[in-house]
């Protein structure tokens, strides 16, 4: 089994602190208006960016591929009126029943004077020895540590686990990018336990790099793209070239597309074609009877839903994760939507939901989205609950808390007068008459109020 994300560790970053958010193959993310759903979201961006090797400062305040910096970039980062904030992961991965099964990142970056790493650690549960009587080989090690003083300016001094016996290797490591992209360089990997550590911090690595923050531009996909341009990008401009490689090579997939754009458009579509011009550059139309409405004509709308469609219908294929050009076959991918809903039409709703479900019920491919639709919730049956995470913020301390949906206080009171749906969209939340408190904060809690 491929590496995946089993938690996101908000320790100490923007409106969180020792905040832990569980992600499951679909994770959903409800809340009000700046409870810090997009905080959250973007502690995982950071990492990923972090993950990708780069100096600090490229990673999260220059562009990144066709990405711009990250929302409010480094000095956004830190809880306001704090100089750091520190991040973790939590990561499984099981290979061949050896190595380490669960191993958590957990990092602290300084964004001011100098932006440095302060601190990092890495630890890995071994499930090496399963079948072995010896506790201390099933259990945590320490793989990776930065501790005592800085060996010099620009460096961190960090210990590697090196087994039971004999003492953990010291070196000065480069503190301004992530230590344990570093780490696999420092290991000569000619024992069992240097090949294990050096797989921990690979299987982080990955499974933070798959992390594909979807947000289709309706306007960049609108033009003429180059035909071999056929990795979606996370704007989505390119989803023309994207469609007619899935026309070409998967006929399936693209008469499911096409079915989609037709139970989403009032007017006739009779089918979905790709307009090639002299140069090969390619457009997306629509062919409704007689008349080609080209993509540069389509609403903002229908554009971000064919290019959530395609991502979802591919099942996190053939996405640009930028950097190396790594082969799809087995690469963990995590897509994250924000607003899963945006510009559709509430009779869509279920629609995208089974989307979503398919594609992150795929090996390899979990999705991380979130909505403020009804009619979404309302589609989400009782065993989906166990994947909504409810985001608040506390009023007095600003600072913002994640709860599973089922956990929120009042939830099984609620739940015996019908579904999550049935209940948002009846406005039983909202009015209800019965002096119930239970409601109203779960209203608030649902940002339906
Ligand atoms: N570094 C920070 N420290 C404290 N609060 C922050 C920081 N960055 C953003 N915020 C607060 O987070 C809120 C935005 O939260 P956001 O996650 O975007 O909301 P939403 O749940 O709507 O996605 C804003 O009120 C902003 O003041
Ligand atoms: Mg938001």
């Amino acid at each position: 089994m491929n590496p995946r994300l089993l938690e996101l560790h908000l320790a100490s970053f923007k409106t969180f602190q020792g905040a832990t958010l569980d992600l499951s193959d679909m994770t959903v993310l409800i809340g009000r208006n700046s409870s810090g759903k997009s905080n959250a979201l973007d502690g995982l961006e950071v990492l990923s960016r972090l993950a990708s090797g780069g100096d600090i400062v490229d990673a999260l305040d220059s562009r990144r591929g066709d990405e711009g910096p990250l929302r409010g970039g480094m000095e956004g980062c830190p809880p306001h009126g704090s100089d750091e904030f520190r991040l973790g992961c939590r990561v499984t991965s099981e290979r061949l029943n050896t190595g380490y099964i669960v191993v958590d990142l957990d990092v602290t970056v300084r964004v001011r004077p100098e932006p440095e790493i302060v601190s990092e650690t890495l630890r890995g549960f071994s499930g090496s020895h399963r079948r072995t009587r010896d506790a201390e080989e099933r259990a945590w090690h320490t793989l990776l540590n930065t501790n005592g003083p800085s060996p010099g300016p620009g460096s961190i001094g960090a210990t590697w686990y090196r087994g039971t016996r004999g003492r953990d290797p010291r070196a000065a490591f480069r503190s301004n990018r992530l230590l344990t992209t570093q780490l696999p360089l420092r290991l000569a990997r000619d024992t069992k336990v240097e090949q294990h550590v050096a797989q921990a911090a690979e299987d982080v690595l990955e499974a933070l790099r798959g992390v594909f923050h979807l947000d289709p531009i309706p306007h960049l996909m609108r033009q003429y793209v180059p035909g071999r341009d056929v990795r979606l990008r996370r704007t989505a401009e390119n989803l023309s070239a994207v469609i007619g490689q899935m026309a070409e090579r998967d006929p399936e997939q693209f008469t499911e597309l096409v079915r989609l754009v037709q139970a989403l458009v009032e007017h006739e579509v009779t089918g979905v074609e790709v307009i090639r011009s002299e140069l090969n550059d390619v457009m997306l139309a629509l062919r409704e009877g007689t008349a080609t409405t080209p993509a540069r004509e389509m609403s903002d709308g229908l554009l971000r839903f064919m290019a959530i469609a395609a991502a979802l219908l591919r099942k996190g294929r053939d996405l640009d994760l930028g950097g190396r050009d790594l082969a799809d076959e087995g690469r963990p991918v995590t897509i994250v939507i924000e607003e899963l809903e945006n510009g559709l039409h509430p009779s869509q709703a279920a629609r995208s939901l089974d989307l979503v479900k398919r594609s992150s019920s795929a090996q390899d491919t979990q999705v991380i989205f979130t909505t403020h639709s009804p009619a979404l919730l309302s589609a989400l049956d009782a065993k989906d609950h166990q994947s909504v995470v409810v985001c608040t913020r506390d009023r007095d301390t600003g600072l913002s808390r994640l709860d599973r949906l089922p956990e929120v206080h009042g939830y099984p009171s609620l739940m015996a007068k019908g579904s999550l749906g049935d209940i948002a969209t009846s406005g039983m939340l909202e009015h209800s008459q019965e002096p119930q408190r239970d409601f109203t904060a779960f209203d608030r809690l649902m940002g339906l109020g």
